[in-house]
């Protein structure tokens, strides 16, 4: 049945569904480490409402807040008056790993991932800053929000999701309003007919079904920028939460996980290959990768692959490590070209959201 559902968005047969409806789901850790740039058919989806209909000929994106005029423009004329650009970068959802949030401590409404809610694809679309000096903007302007058409309900509420970033990263080139993904038509359930792409952001800033773009003096109000995709300190629930408090997340923390093998699989002794991914947030480079076989006491260097291009993409790695027969827990860790490192143990960073779990990711093997 899972599956099923998996096979009606175009999804890989062997997609982990997480939720059936709104479709939440992933690929398995081994079929995301095949190929730099992911297909469609495995990259993760991640939703908080339906799939809405939307009809491409139709379809118009309005342009309003602070700017000197209010636009609307269709999907023609934006291809029209503005150049198109290609940039490869890597989304990843605020929630990626919450699995080993949750092992630490129960996490209450929220969807269990693993490391593979995260997908690397090349975008087609027109910058966002071209856009927005096409619509003029006043000088109070400071931030972008970005709002879908889709229809969320929340607290008995009912709006479209959404979310802001900052005026100056919008005005960065690679910020897009997309329209194709590795050089298809972007499919409906990854925000057909247009979406915005925010390199280097958690995932939830790339609105999808993009309906209105509204430029403002403050972050958006959106319940999925001022209630969710915020951090908050341990000692805070969902009972005890003020929302007007709470770091609203914005770029992504280095991170990094293995691929290959996958947890619980059976190893022979000797040389394993261990192979993952790792990235970086805001632009920022991967440097180093360190695997170990022996949960933290010594460390192997990890080689990347070469095929690597964008500072806004993941990088792959690969390490050979030597395994004893028995039980062994492989562990890596990535450091970026600020020297940021991962936390060591995920019970150091949980938050009762579960985001941003970029503790060292770690695969307990059997040896034999
Ligand atoms: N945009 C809309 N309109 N609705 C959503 O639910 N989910 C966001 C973002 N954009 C979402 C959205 C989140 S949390 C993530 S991680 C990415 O889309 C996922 O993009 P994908 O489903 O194309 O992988």
């Amino acid at each position: 049945m899972e599956n099923e559902t998996a096979k009606s968005f175009d999804k890989h047969p062997h997609f982990i569904v997480r939720e059936a409806e709104p479709f939440n789901a992933e690929p398995p850790p081994r079929l995301l480490r095949l190929s730099i740039v992911t297909p469609p058919e495995l990259f993760y989806v991640r939703n908080h409402a339906s799939v809405p209909e939307i009809d491409a000929d139709s379809y118009q994106l309005k342009i309003s807040g602070l700017s000197n005029r209010e636009l609307q423009i269709s999907l023609a004329e934006l291809r029209e008056r503005f150049s198109s650009r290609t940039v490869t970068a890597t989304l990843q959802c605020a929630g990626n790993r919450r699995d080993g949030l949750m092992a630490v401590k129960e996490i209450g409404g929220e969807v269990s991932w693993g490391a593979q809610a995260i997908g690397n694809a090349s975008w087609t679309g027109v910058s966002l800053c071209d856009v927005l000096e096409f619509a003029g903007m006043t000088t109070d302007a400071r931030h972008v929000e970005f709002i879908g058409l889709d229809d969320v309900e929340r607290k008995g509420a009912r709006f479209g999701f959404g979310g802001s970033i900052p005026l100056e990263k919008g005005l960065s080139a690679e910020v897009l309003l997309a329209f194709e993904m590795n050089g298809a038509a972007l499919a409906p359930v990854h925000g057909a007919p247009l979406r915005a792409i925010v390199p280097g952001y958690i995932g939830a800033r790339s609105v999808k079904w993009l309906g209105e773009i509204k430029v403002k003096s403050e972050p958006s109000e959106n319940y999925f920028q001022a209630h969710a995709y915020k951090l908050f300190p341990p000692g805070v629930s969902a009972q005890t939460v003020d929302w007007n408090e709470g770091l609203m997340l914005g770029e992504v923390s280095i991170n990094s996980a293995i691929c290959r093998p996958q947890e619980g699989e059976s190893v022979r002794t000797g040389k394993c290959t261990v192979q993952g991914y790792a990235i970086a947030g805001g632009g920022r480079g991967v440097e180093r990768v360190d695997v170990s076989g022996d949960n933290g006491q010594t460390w192997v260097e990890a080689k990347f692959d070469a095929d690597d291009s964008s500072r806004w993409a993941w990088r792959f790695w690969e390490a050979e490590i030597d395994l004893e027969a028995g039980e062994a827990e492989i562990v890596a860790r990535a450091w970026d070209s600020a020297t940021n490192t991962q936390p060591e143990e995920a019970r150091d960073i949980w938050n009762f959201k579960g985001y941003m779990n970029n503790a060292w990711h770690k695969v307990k093997v059997f040896v034999s």
